[in-house]
């Protein structure tokens, strides 16, 4: 391979992982509000209300066996902060940005990414890093004290 064929690759390759980089979390946050104003509902269990103490942020794990696809096993991972006693604010896992698993510290009580180092506050909101955007958040509800989420309040990808 020559200079010049060399030169072209690399530059190409560059610009495709730029436009990639660039192009996902705007697609993302183009569809987002497709989902928020959404009617469909898929309410699934998280856990009893039992399990969450008032004022912990947990980490939960939701499996859903999609009907419609022969049962296909999917599989949602949330963070789950009880903040007062009725009152619940479900987050996913899945960072605004890429889509990387967020942690949660409890000693600064904020979110971080290992990715590209995004940092949300504990009600979700970007404090740094690439994110255009906070965390998203689950519809939730409590049905015979049971905590349950909307899996179709947020994008498939979040
Ligand atoms: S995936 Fe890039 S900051 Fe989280």
């Amino acid at each position: 391979m020559d200079r010049r064929k060399l030169l072209t690759l690399t530059v190409a390759g560059t610009g495709c992982a730029i436009a990639g980089a660039v192009g996902v979390p705007v697609l993302i946050n183009m569809m987002a509000p497709a989902f928020a104003e959404s009617d469909i509902e898929d309410w699934r269990p998280v856990g009893p209300l039992t399990d969450f103490p008032v004022g912990a942020m947990q980490n939960r794990e939701v499996v859903i066996s999609d009907q419609k696809e022969h049962h296909k096993l999917s599989r949602r991972s949330l963070y789950v902060w009880r903040r007062s006693d009725q009152e619940f604010v479900v987050y996913s896992r899945a960072c605004s940005d890429l889509g990387c698993p967020i942690v949660w510290d409890q000693g600064s009580e904020w979110f971080f990414c290992p990715c590209h180092g995004g940092i949300f506050d504990k009600n979700g909101e970007r404090r740094a890093g690439p994110p255009q955007r906070g965390l998203w958040k689950y519809s939730n509800r409590i049905q015979n004290g049971v905590l349950e989420i909307n899996v179709r309040s947020v994008p498939p990808m979040a």
